[in-house]
């Protein structure tokens, strides 16, 4: 039952944490596009208060799981799982990546063009749909 409701958090942690993920960097490309400094004030602001709620899901999917995993032993030997933390290990790359770029847009030193941040957009997609194919159907 403990398990249940560790697992039910944790979910909503990822789910918090992919809200982020994902819309950050859409922001980034916007904000590399936009030629008004008005606009990319506006961009700033928002960018700086969603990486704190996605600050904030990261947590809480990283606590809860650690909190599922550590509330039944049988995970350790489980072998999606093993998988699934490298996998989580890329995100937490790619979420320190975030806080970078999030610094460079405010100070004005983000060098990144559009498109290579429309690239950098879709990395989440990828590493979500491995991790909850990994989660789910536990293929191994
Ligand atoms: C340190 C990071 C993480 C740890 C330790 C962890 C651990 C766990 C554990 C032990 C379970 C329970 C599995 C089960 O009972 O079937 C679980 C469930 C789940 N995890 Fe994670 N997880 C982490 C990060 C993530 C991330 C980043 C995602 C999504 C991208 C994710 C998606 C899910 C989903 C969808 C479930 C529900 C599976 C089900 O109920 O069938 N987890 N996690």
């Amino acid at each position: 039952m403990l398990t249940l409701w560790l697992k039910a958090f944790h979910v909503i942690g990822v789910v918090t944490w992919f809200a982020g993920l994902f819309y950050l960097p859409r922001l980034f490309v916007y904000h590399a596009e936009a030629t008004e400094g008005v606009i990319r004030d506006r961009l700033k602001v928002m960018e700086r208060r969603l990486l704190v709620m996605t600050h904030i899901g990261g947590a809480l999917a990283i606590v809860f799981g650690i909190a599922t995993l550590a509330s039944e032993p049988f995970y350790l030997r489980a072998g999606w799982l093993h998988v699934k933390l490298v996998l989580v290990l890329l995100l937490v790359i790619y979420h320190g990546m975030l806080v970078k770029l999030t610094r460079d847009f405010a100070t004005g030193r983000c060098t990144w063009s559009s498109r290579a941040l429309r690239w950098f957009n879709e990395a989440p997609g990828v590493l979500l749909l491995v991790i909850v194919i990994l989660a789910v159907v536990k293929p191994f």
